[in-house]
């Protein structure tokens, strides 16, 4: 028996989505385990280009099994037009297996995270405003409703007019908003019961008959481990466990059954939102990641902050995570530079560090220390093999894995599926 974790190993869009894509023929059941619709996963195969937000990216091979897990939360209307989009592409979402017990967002958890959001003012967290941070609020304090309630209208009336007594007045008099009518919203809901009710499934009792079948599962994650609720730099992080522990929670298997923990980390860095960011370049080289790169939110079209790799992040990740594996992407996108730098340590008020500072006014201050490296300024693209790479290029990697202090075993050179060179995995 046997399950591999990805998980992103920086601020999130490492190039999750691609990576799952590749190695999802290995796999049996490709499962989402934590986070909602803020996820943005681009998958692309020659012509085809899916943005996927909640349905896991292995989603285009018709023999897995996709699965949303108990730890994610779920707006069941983007997840319909999401499957509507899939089936109308050609890959079919029938096979599609939802947790009873994921939390439900409900409209009010968006009306809520925007007025958060604008309560804060500049202090801001940046969120995607998909209602992540209240519905995982809501689980928390147990006042949650989830995917199983669709299953009985009564229960699920209850649970919304009661929910909607208290969250109206929060709407009303703290943030000067609208309230929602309970009517309306059990109507919209049990409408969208009707498509997802046949998909409801014992997920942990599903994923353990695979696990004990022999069969394979892909866990793969959302966000990246600095967005992590516990290990990332809280407050500017999301609601839930994008960190490999996350997996074993959020689908309900046991840690004995994860065998390989993948952590994907592009050639440089980004982060969309608010929060510190040592290695920030708001320079011309930082424009010329972001326009080479792409960055723009896959989910929310905001321009993504862009900054040189960061080692003593990844190094974070690897210890965090467990990871077993390490994934480069987009190293393709540092071709157009001359010399590259990768941070090593951090200075923060005199005091160097070599791992992530503990306390948070310490990382917001930190300065990095930055080694530099010859760049190759060609095109790699079309590399399939790591000999094939440009001597300067291999000696990124090696300094890479170096300072990580796990094997690189993907190195990806373009967007596409094909444009990757395995070495090892
Ligand atoms: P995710 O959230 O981790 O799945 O990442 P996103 O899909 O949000 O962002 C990654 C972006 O980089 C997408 O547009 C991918 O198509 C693209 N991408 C992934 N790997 C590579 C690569 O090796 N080179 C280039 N140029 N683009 C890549
Ligand atoms: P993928 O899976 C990058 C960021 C938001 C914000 C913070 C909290 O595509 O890597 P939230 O809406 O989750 O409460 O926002 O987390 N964020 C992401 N950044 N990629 C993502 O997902 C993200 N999901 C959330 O920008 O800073
Ligand atoms: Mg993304």
């Amino acid at each position: 028996m046997s399950g591999t974790v990805l998980v992103g190993a920086q601020w999130g869009d490492e190039g999750k989505g691609k990576i799952t894509d590749l190695i999802t023929p290995n796999f049996d059941f490709v499962v989402r385990f934590q986070g909602g619709n803020n996820a943005g996963h681009t998958v692309i195969h020659g012509d085809v280009k899916l943005a996927l937000h909640l349905i896991p990216s292995g989603i285009m091979y018709p023999q897995i099994t996709p699965v949303i897990g108990n730890g994610c939360v779920i707006d069941p209307k983007v997840l319909l037009e999401e499957m509507k989009m899939l089936d109308g592409a050609g890959f079919s979402t029938q096979r599609l297996l939802i947790s009873g017990n994921a939390h439900l967002i409900m409209p009010w958890h968006l009306a809520l995270d925007a007025a958060s959001e604008q309560q804060l003012g500049s202090n801001e967290i940046g969120t995607t405003r998909r209602g992540i941070g209240p519905a995982y609020m809501a689980k928390s304090a147990r006042t949650g409703i989830r995917v199983q309630d669709l299953l009985d209208p009564q229960i699920f009336n209850l649970k919304v007019t009661t929910t909607l007594a208290e969250v109206n007045e929060t709407l009303i008099k703290l943030y000067g908003q609208q309230a929602f009518e309970a009517e309306q919203v059990v109507a919209d809901y049990l409408r969208y019961a009707e498509k997802i009710i046949p998909h409801i499934s014992d997920v942990s009792q599903v994923l353990n008959e695979a696990l004990k079948n022999g069969q394979q599962i892909l866990f793969e994650g959302a966000q990246g481990t600095l967005l992590d609720l516990d290990h990332g730099t809280y407050p500017f992080v999301t609601s839930s466990s994008c960190t490999a522990g996350g997996a074993t929670i959020g689908s309900g298997v046991g840690p004995t059954a994860i065998k390989k923990v993948l952590g994907i980390a592009k050639a440089y860095i980004t982060r969309v939102g608010s929060g510190p960011f040592p290695t920030e370049l708001n320079d011309e080289t930082g424009k010329m990641l972001s326009e080479l790169g792409g960055e723009v939110g896959t989910t929310t079209g905001r321009l993504r902050r862009c900054g040189w790799y960061d080692a003593v992040i990844i190094r974070y990740a690897a210890q965090v995570n467990g990871l077993t594996d390490l994934c480069i992407t987009k190293l393709d996108v540092l071709s157009c530079l001359p010399s590259i730098k990768v941070c090593v340590a951090y200075e923060c008020d005199g005091k160097r560090y070599t791992t992530v500072p503990g306390s948070q006014s310490d990382f917001h201050h930190a300065v990095p220390i930055y080694e530099e490296l010859p760049g190759w300024e060609t095109d790699i693209s079309h590399c399939r093999r790591f000999e094939e790479l440009p001597s300067e290029a291999q000696d990124y990697i090696n300094f890479i894995e170096a300072r990580a202090g796990v094997p690189v075993s993907m190195i990806a050179v373009g967007p596409d599926r094909e444009q990757t060179i395995m070495s090892g995995w």
